[in-house]
């Protein structure tokens, strides 16, 4: 049963989908999350920034967690009970890179073990899934969504750091395969460095019948490298898609959806057009995150983290964790605020708080 009040925002926002990173380290380098290189992280900053990469998350290193601050599977499986109990119904498991964690196919039985959890899915970067697929679908997977920014193996590797172009597209077949379906495939779109590859990510979109999503760029990556100029915005997208395919809107699943939808060619391919920058979807954000380390976020540009380490690790009970996510619930911001004066952007980036 779902005690009074669930988990209910200041602003009416209802929460159903809680994110759960269960690994800050990842294993490619992408330009807009986490790069390797200052080269990388300078590539699309022109001279005029003043926007600096932190110190310490420039290309000296990572800081990854230590292995006592990560959540254990248990304490993970916990939470997501505990929000159950309150209302959640939805859960997707991303990183860093969520199949560098060991074990990770038990972590998805042990939560889909719970029977409180109508859609569990998982965001990779496909390195690790071709080895894990089956495990994981075996597990209770409901469904995966896969990285891909590139078909062209040089430029992968410019945007990613890694030569991973084969193993996603193998990915790619393997969720088809195993039915882990809709297979949901994120382009990050940046002006200048894949833009020009819109309209043959949205072919391959009809050529492997799958859900192609291009999303604008994100103030999230660690180089602190985004600019305005460099987001391609989510109706230039659409228009060039619209210009060489034929396109019809769908209708939206569920009001918190993030993409607006269009059904691509004959088939069951589709474009998603995720666009947070140019058309901002909090009003109806039903999302809050956990972070590898324990902490809530209550929203991607969360500036302030929530610790529920201590409370998992002192003998609370349940209720009294029901109460604390309750509590920081009430504490959701209305909105990013991207383009608004004074916008800051959150120290930690996309690898640490999972897409
Ligand atoms: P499903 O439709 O359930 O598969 O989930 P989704 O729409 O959230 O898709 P997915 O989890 O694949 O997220 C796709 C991308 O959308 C992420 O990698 C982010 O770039 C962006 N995104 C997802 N959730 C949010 C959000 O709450 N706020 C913002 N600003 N962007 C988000
Ligand atoms: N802006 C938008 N999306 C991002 N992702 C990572 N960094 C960013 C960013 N700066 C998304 C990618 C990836 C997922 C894990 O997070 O789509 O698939
Ligand atoms: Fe929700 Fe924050 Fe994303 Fe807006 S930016 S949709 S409030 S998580």
């Amino acid at each position: 049963m779902t005690p009074s009040r669930g988990l209910q925002d200041t602003h009416n926002r209802i929460i159903r989908d809680l994110r759960v990173s269960i690994t800050d380290r990842c294993n490619f380098r992408c330009a807009y999350c986490l790069p390797e290189t200052e080269e990388a992280a300078n590539f699309y900053r022109s001279n005029q920034t003043g926007n600096k990469p932190s110190n310490r998350e420039t290309k000296l290193g990572y800081p990854w967690k230590p292995k006592s601050q990560i959540l254990s599977f248990e304490e993970i499986t916990r939470i997501i009970r505990v929000a159950s109990s309150l209302g959640v119904n939805k859960v997707r498991i991303t990183g860093g890179e969520p199949l560098l964690r060991r074990n990770v196919e038990s972590l998805v039985a042990d939560i889909a073990t719970l029977g409180t959890v109508d859609d569990l899915s998982l965001t990779s970067n496909g390195t690790h899934f071709p080895r894990l697929a089956k495990r994981l679908k075996d597990a209770g997977l409901s469904r995966i969504t896969l990285s891909l920014d590139s078909l062209d193996r040089e430029n992968f590797k410019k945007i990613t750091g890694r030569d991973g172009l084969d193993d996603v597209r193998e990915s790619i077949r393997l969720a088809k395969t195993l039915d882990l379906t809709p297979v949901k495939v994120n382009a990050v779109i940046i002006r200048g460095l894949n833009d020009h590859e819109i309209e043959d990510l949205a072919k391959f979109a009809i050529d492997e019948q799958i859900v192609m999503r291009m999303i604008e760029f994100m103030p999230l990556d660690s180089g602190r490298a985004w600019q305005r100029d460099h987001v391609v915005p989510g109706a230039e997208i659409l228009q060039r898609i619209k210009a060489r395919f034929s396109l019809s809107a769908l209708p939206s699943q569920h009001p918190a959806e993030t993409a607006t939808r269009w059904s691509l060619g004959e088939g069951c391919a589709e474009i998603g057009i995720i666009a947070p920058v140019t058309q901002p979807f909090c009003g109806q954000c039903n999302r809050i995150r956990l972070t590898a380390d324990g902490n809530i976020r209550t929203c991607l540009f969360s500036v302030h983290e929530h610790d529920l380490k201590p409370m998992l690790r002192d003998g609370s009970s349940d209720d009294a964790l029901a109460s604390m996510l309750q509590g920081i619930v009430l504490k959701k911001e209305p909105g990013h605020r991207i383009d608004q004066p004074g916008f800051v952007q959150p120290e930690r980036s996309m690898s640490c708080i999972g897409g």
